[in-house]
């Protein structure tokens, strides 16, 4: 594991969608295929809008697109992580529909989480890989420290050998889907979107020595970390 790159912008938008665009062209050229997991909230809204914009030209067809984590919600939903994605990136570029892996926040946690398993199990038994490997994997944070739906205090935290799981959020009374610290570790490089001041203290609590914070079990096992902040 590398040491975490800090980068401190002016322009957030701007410079989170040029290191995505930089990064697909990378794995394209390199590997003829872009695999990037997409994160949710509301923090990457505008930097999937600018995406959109500037890489129109990409190959999308090349391009796979998963989900860090999900909300229990239909796709329709304000909540859905997949609406928000849809929006401001999928509806804007030619994608084939094959190509974006949705998690179905519509049907049962664990039935979501083990279907999307085996999606991602297809694809990395044709790479030979022993698990999917993301070019690049966006992630967000919250106050509390948390990544994805990797909550503190929760289950998922725990998982060691499974990719995707579900997982309840008691502080939420809320059932997620997400990635585990397997799937995201075998990533070649993980972005943190930031891009709000409030959240540095929290950044700094996460970067610390034993740190406790969700985040801070962020450690690519052969892949990089950038905080874009
Ligand atoms: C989610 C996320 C979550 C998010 C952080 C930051 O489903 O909410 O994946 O991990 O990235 O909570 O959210 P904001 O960008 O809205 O602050």
């Amino acid at each position: 594991m590398s040491t975490p790159r800090l980068v401190h912008t002016t322009d957030f938008v701007a410079e989170a969608a040029q290191l995505i665009l930089d990064s697909a062209r990378a794995a394209l050229a390199g590997r003829g295929l872009f695999r990037l997991a997409l994160s949710g909230g509301n923090t990457p809204r505008p930097v999937y809008a600018k995406v959109a914009e500037l890489g129109r030209d990409l190959p999308w067809d090349k391009i796979q697109i998963t989900f860090g984590d999900e909300r229990c919600v239909p796709p329709e939903d304000e909540k859905s992580n997949y609406r928000m994605a849809k929006l401001s990136l999928l509806d804007a570029v030619p994608i084939p529909e094959g190509n974006v892996f949705r998690m179905k926040g519509e049907i049962a946690p664990a039935a979501a989480a083990t279907q999307y398993e085996h999606q991602l199990a297809a694809v990395a038994a044709r790479m030979g890989e022993e698990r999917y490997v993301h070019d690049l994997l966006l992630l967000g944070i919250g106050d509390d420290g948390h990544t994805a739906s990797l909550f503190p205090g929760t289950t998922a935290l725990h998982e060691t050998t499974r990719n995707v799981i579900e997982n309840y959020v008691p502080q939420l009374d809320t059932n997620r889907i997400t990635f585990t610290y397997p799937l995201i570790n075998a990533a070649r490089h993980v972005v943190f979107l930031v891009g709000n001041p409030k959240k540095l203290p929290v950044v700094e609590g996460i970067l610390a020595p034993d740190s406790p914070y969700p985040a801070a079990g962020v450690k690519p096992v052969n892949g990089d970390v950038t905080w874009l902040l």
